[in-house]
């Protein structure tokens, strides 16, 4: 099904070409002065320097040839602008084929390609914090928008479990249990199955044993040496290690799900390390990894470069392996298991220099051909009050969980006269807490950083979360008060144009703004534009509301029709607002 903007572009191009003009200048787009017209056409500009006539004597041809009923008015204004008003009639024929269309008039177009979503992040054994907030929040919403789109969408956490942070708990522990076994090199028995730290051990241990390897030089040798034994593959250090995963990942599974985040894949940077010693063989049969300063690299520079591009390291001269190393070796893994036509990745934009060597040693060295995209979507910051860094009071990265907290106690508070029962409302507070949380970010272009600031993110008036799950609600509880059930004929109800009010037009002329909003969010992977179109919605069903009477309306017809309409706010703002991964309450 076309969209509204696309189907009456064809009309307009049939008139262009009607009247002797080539019918790409028939393009319309919604209107930029909607206190003129609902949607405009500029075409008769830009035919103009091709046909050497005036601009407005173009239009004025193209205007009397354009097909007559469909719309309302037809207007022509200098220095050539085509304005358009769609007929009642029209636009409630096209809301109907929305309600007939499974995606409410949406076209899917990734079917049969594959996407990896690469946006969690998380470390194990450190809890989440802050800054994993964004990355988890904008792929989710990607991978929704794009699994909407029909790609078959995967998801995947890409835990970091490779790295010193490993190192710095195993010498820690020792130093606090000596005995264990996995610290006996002639243990030959099987190690215990339960783990000898729980959850809350290890959020005290590493951040203990990462300040104070600041402070001893001695240690911190000690946990990067133990980091290297442990990927050479020692055994007491690798059960420790499968502990710490245990341990952890039951733990980040929570605290993802209470996010409404989820990954189909858990896969772990250790998982790719199998695959680097084959791939620095081959980069150095095709004599792309060189020996530099001890290291071994790839330079990745190229001729258009304007900014300082230096060599991607794949080892160091101790013979260790690096992020870089581990990225490279990801993108390989991934290429061979899945075959994706895309790759995006959702990580703080202060990476995008290591994700732009990653890229070109993989596409220089052949790991990736041209079926496959690469996308860095680097995610700006989310700062605190004045702009600063979001930080605790002793200067820390401030915990996940803390921030959440926060939120949903300031929700708490603006629903302290609410009657529901505490143990439903606490409930609720979660959920719309979550809303505002997410709202406030994805409503931000997803690379520019923004300020967190709770007081407007959780207010129940102006561009929040809180107002459209309030809006959302209330069209619930409008329908349910309407006894309207699955049995109703919304198509039927449409039948009739009769009263069709201003604030009624422009809210279904909104809703009919669904396809276009959605291909816009899903082509440029931008949740905003979702927001945007929310917003507009939501905006337009206050007003319809604020304008009418809907309960207590005599007129059948109209009252029918009026349903329809509500049950297609409901439908389209609920399916975007699922795509932003916020889930609606029944009440609040
Ligand atoms: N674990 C990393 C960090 O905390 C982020 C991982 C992002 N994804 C990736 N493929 N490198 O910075």
């Amino acid at each position: 099904m076309l969209t509204l903007t696309q189907s009456i572009s064809e009309k307009i191009k049939k008139a262009f070409r009607d009247a002797g003009y080539d019918e790409s200048f028939g393009q319309v787009t919604i209107s930029n002065r909607p206190d003129l017209c609902e949607f405009q056409c500029n075409g008769a500009l830009m035919a103009a320097k091709q046909y050497h006539k005036a601009p407005i004597a173009i239009a004025n041809e193209v205007a009397a040839k354009i097909e007559d009923g469909y719309f309302a008015s037809i207007e022509v204004a200098a220095p050539g602008f085509i304005n358009l008003k769609i007929a009642d009639q029209s636009l409630l024929s096209y809301a109907k084929g929305m309600f007939e269309d499974e995606k409410f008039g949406f076209e899917p177009q990734g079917a049969g390609r594959k996407v990896i979503i690469d946006y969690g992040g998380a470390n194990v054994a450190k809890p989440l914090h802050v800054g994993h907030l964004r990355p988890a929040i904008i792929g989710e919403s990607i991978k929704r928008i794009l699994s909407f789109d029909g790609y078959d969408a995967i998801g995947d956490v890409h835990l970091g479990d490779w790295g010193l942070q490993i190192g710095l708990i195993i010498t820690e522990l020792k130093r606090r249990q000596p005995d264990l076994p996995y610290y006996d090199d002639s243990f030959t028995g099987d190690y215990p199955k339960e783990a000898p730290f729980t959850i809350a051990d290890l959020e005290e241990i590493y951040p203990y044993a990462s300040k104070y390897s600041k402070t001893d030089d001695a240690y911190r040798e000690e946990a990067k040496h133990a980091t290297k034994l442990l990927q050479d593959g020692h055994r007491g250090y690798r059960a420790i290690w499968q502990h710490i995963l245990d341990v952890s990942i039951e733990d980040l599974k929570k605290n993802y799900d209470n996010l409404n985040v989820h990954f189909e894949l858990w896969k772990k940077e250790s998982d790719a390390n199998a695959y680097i010693p084959e791939i620095i063989e081959d980069l150095k049969a095709k004599g792309l990894a060189k020996i530099d300063e001890g290291a071994l690299v790839v330079d990745v520079k190229e001729e258009t470069d304007t900014k300082e591009m230096p060599p991607c390291i794949l080892q160091k001269s101790d013979g260790a392996f690096l992020y870089a190393s581990t990225d490279v070796a990801t993108i390989y893994e991934r290429k061979k298991l899945f075959d994706p036509a895309w790759i995006i990745y959702v990580v703080d934009k202060r990476q995008g220099l290591h994700f732009d060597q990653v890229f070109r040693t993989c596409k220089k060295g052949g790991l990736i051909t041209d079926s496959t995209k690469l996308t860095f979507l680097g995610n700006g910051t989310m700062n605190g009050e004045g702009g600063k860094p979001f930080k605790t009071r002793d200067g820390d990265v401030l915990r996940l969980e803390f921030l959440i907290k926060s939120i949903v106690d300031k929700v708490a508070e603006r629903m302290a006269d609410s009657d529901i029962p505490a143990d439903e409302k606490k409930k609720i507070c979660d959920m719309v807490g979550l809303a505002a949380i997410k709202y406030g970010d994805l409503s931000n272009q997803a690379t520019k950083d923004y300020i967190f600031d709770i007081d407007r993110f959780t207010a129940f008036e102006g561009n929040t979360g809180p107002y459209i799950l309030y809006t959302l609600v209330r069209i619930k509880s409008l329908l349910q008060k309407l006894g309207v059930d699955e049995s109703f004929d919304c198509g039927e109800a449409l039948g009739s144009q009769k009263g069709v009010s201003e604030s009624e037009k422009k809210l279904w002329l909104a809703l009919s703004g669904f396809p276009d909003a959605v291909r816009k969010a899903a082509d440029e992977i931008a949740p905003h534009k979702i927001c945007t179109f929310i917003y507009e919605a939501a905006d337009a069903f206050n007003s319809f509301y604020h304008d009418n009477r809907i309960i207590s309306q005599e007129d059948a017809q109209i009252k029918n029709r009026w349903i329809a309409l509500l049950k297609l706010v409901l439908g389209v703002v609920e399916k975007c607002v699922d795509m932003l991964g916020i889930k609606v309450p029944d009440r609040m």
